[in-house]
């Protein structure tokens, strides 16, 4: 989604700013613009598509600045053009601004402006914050802002320079997120980390509501009260290695192979073998507490959706505590029932999804905490909800989650060994459980050494435009997300079903150019699956199983067979979700298509 960078300091922005457009590239943007100023005139460029577009532009014109800010846009209010790419301007040409949100009472607001004069060049939400901060400038662009801002309604992460005040930015944030890194007389805005990792890792975190005034002397932070704020100055521990693909074509690929990585570290100092016991801290809940839960609440968005789906089918197995599981984006507006009692979690990867924030800020207002699982440290969310825990995936680059989604089961699947222990679960099933968790990495690492299998059965498959995804029971939620990753990087339609429901109407759309991914596992529902399966071939489904080592049945059935290792039932999911990761990245790369940077995605939905 769209990104924000500024810089001011002694060095030549443009570069910076360029080189921080690029690190935002992953979180999906259509144009990019900056513009800069040198104290005498105020320059811009904008560009439709990639960075290295406007790059190119510019090095045809003679930009040089030290203060300037620049932007990744995707699009909501109006068409992918140059007009409504950022940044923004007043009639005047004299304040410019880039933003990040959206602001619902823009019509209204834009409709008053021209009646006053006021003279619009695009189609954006964005463009009345610039004639807004216009009308009240008289001087001082930080109180023009404040007095701006205070008719806006919506989200908005600004930063703001003006011709008159050249030697300082103004930025603020309500509702989508905005850091300050911090250097010796160099200051860098930036709406995500990784924009400015490579020139500091000291940040300041801004705040909902707070408005800071940077300039290369020093900066100062004001609440909404316009009261003076201290900020606190943090090191981030994110390390650069970790954004880069190294050998690897595409991030997504290299994400799938930290898999093992991924599920050692989400484990690591949390499971006990020998007292079968499993801990999350940071939940700030003490045992008795804990022991009370009555149901427990997972309320996330896309992939982090099914991760918590996941979670609930295990949690309810091993406790017989009621779970529930609730799209953020539909919870957030309606009517919220929690009793008392009720223990409710966010789980997000980014820890920066809107709807996701939103449903938080709902339950907060009802006095209830929150609690997060979420990938990001210093994230909204992880800095917003009263307690949580990290996955410890990394970052994730790769638009599509993927070991995001390992990282999240992983930490459920132990969240409901602590629930099951308080529950009465005997020490000898969790032990097993724990025993079977610690083996997950060497298992997945078996089903990366087929990645050249899948990926010829991914070219086989490629010729089809529809794909079912079935499962059952704890592979439900991987049919879900199967599908997902198949429809969001390969722009092939896919949908995830339970296997059992295809009676009840979907069934009707196989033949056999309808192929079906089979989710099958030996479990306690294999014979079902089977059955499923038997009906699909009936009327000439192609199936494509993953199924359990050393199943014979399957290969009778199947006309191609993905094995996975033996595992306990409750944690088939960490290894049935290899596959379909693997299958749906080949399929996509084999496409020719941008596998990390899906059209019309963005990595964090920091908008509505
Ligand atoms: O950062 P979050 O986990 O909150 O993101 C939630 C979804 O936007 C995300 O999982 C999305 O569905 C992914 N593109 C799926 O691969």
């Amino acid at each position: 989604m769209c990104g924000i960078v500024g810089y001011i300091g002694k060095k030549n922005a443009v570069p910076i700013l360029l080189d921080g457009l690029k690190r935002l590239e992953y979180r999906g943007y259509d144009s990019a613009g900056l513009v800069c100023t040198d104290g005498k005139e105020i320059e811009s460029c904008k560009a439709v598509g990639k960075v290295k577009k406007l790059e190119k532009k510019i090095k045809r014109s003679r930009f040089f600045c030290t203060l300037g800010i620049a932007h990744t846009r995707w699009a909501t209010h109006g068409q992918v053009c140059e007009a409504n790419t950022h940044p923004h301007f007043d009639c005047a040409k004299k304040i410019a601004l880039v933003h990040n949100g959206i602001i619902e009472n823009y019509d209204k607001l834009k409709k008053q402006l021209i009646s006053e004069g006021h003279k619009f060049e695009s189609e954006t939400d964005t463009e009345v914050i610039a004639h807004l901060i216009e009308k009240y400038y008289s001087g001082n662009l930080k109180r023009a802002v404040q007095k701006a801002l205070s008719y806006l309604v919506g989200t908005y992460g600004l930063a703001i320079i003006s011709k008159d005040e050249p030697d300082k930015i103004v930025a603020v944030r309500h509702g989508s997120p905005l850091v300050l890194g911090v250097r010796k007389n160099e200051y860098f805005v930036a709406s995500d980390v990784p924009a400015i990792l490579p020139f500091t890792k000291k940040v300041v975190y801004i705040n909902e509501g707070e408005i800071l005034e940077i300039k290369k002397s020093g900066f100062r932070a004001f609440d909404i009260r316009d009261r003076k704020i201290k900020k606190a100055i943090k090191k981030v521990k994110w390390q650069r290695g970790k954004i880069e693909k190294g050998n690897f074509p595409h991030f997504m690929l290299k994400e799938i192979f930290e898999q093992p990585q991924v599920v050692r570290r989400a484990m690591a100092g949390r499971v006990v073998l020998k007292k079968g016991e499993a801990h999350l801290g940071g939940l700030n809940i003490a045992s008795k507490e804990l022991k009370n839960i009555k149901r427990i609440l997972f309320i996330a968005c896309g992939t982090a959706n099914f991760a918590g789906l996941c979670g609930k089918y295990i949690i309810e197995e091993l406790t017989g505590i009621p779970c529930d599981v609730e799209l953020a984006s539909e919870f957030r507006y309606k009517r919220q029932i929690l009793q008392k009692n009720t223990l409710v979690f966010l789980i997000s990867q980014s820890g920066e999804t809107a709807d996701t924030i939103a449903a938080m800020r709902e339950i907060q207002k009802q006095r209830i905490p929150v609690l997060g699982i979420s990938n990001v440290v210093d994230s909204t969310i992880a800095r917003e909800t009263q307690g949580g825990t990290f996955i410890h995936a990394g970052p994730e680059i790769g638009v599509a989650s993927t070991k995001a989604f390992l990282g999240q089961v992983i930490v459920l699947v132990i969240l409901a060994l602590e629930f099951a222990k308080l529950n009465g679960l005997s020490k000898k099933i969790r032990q097993k459980i724990i025993k079977g968790l610690l083996i997950v990495p060497c298992q997945i690492e078996e089903i990366l050494r087929q990645a050249p299998k899948i990926k010829r059965l991914a070219e086989k498959y490629i010729k089809y435009k529809n794909f079912f995804y079935l499962g059952r029971k704890f592979n439900y939620p991987i049919a879900l997300e199967g599908a997902l990753k198949l429809k969001e990087i390969s722009y092939i339609h896919a949908e995830g079903y339970g296997a059992g429901e295809m009676k009840h109407g979907p069934i009707a759309l196989v033949d056999s150019k309808f192929p079906v991914f089979a989710i099958a596992p030996q479990d306690s529902v294999y014979e079902k699956t089977i059955s499923n399966l038997e009906e699909i071939k009936a009327r000439h489904g192609k199936i494509l199983a993953v199924a359990t080592s050393g199943d014979k049945k399957i290969k009778n059935l199947a006309d191609d067979v993905i094995y996975i290792p033996k595992t306990m039932e409750i944690l088939q999911p960490l290894l049935t979700v290899v596959p379909c990761q693997l299958f749906a990245y080949y399929l996509a790369a084999k496409k020719g298509l941008d596998v990390d940077k899906p059209r019309n995605l963005a990595k964090s939905v920091t908008v509505e």
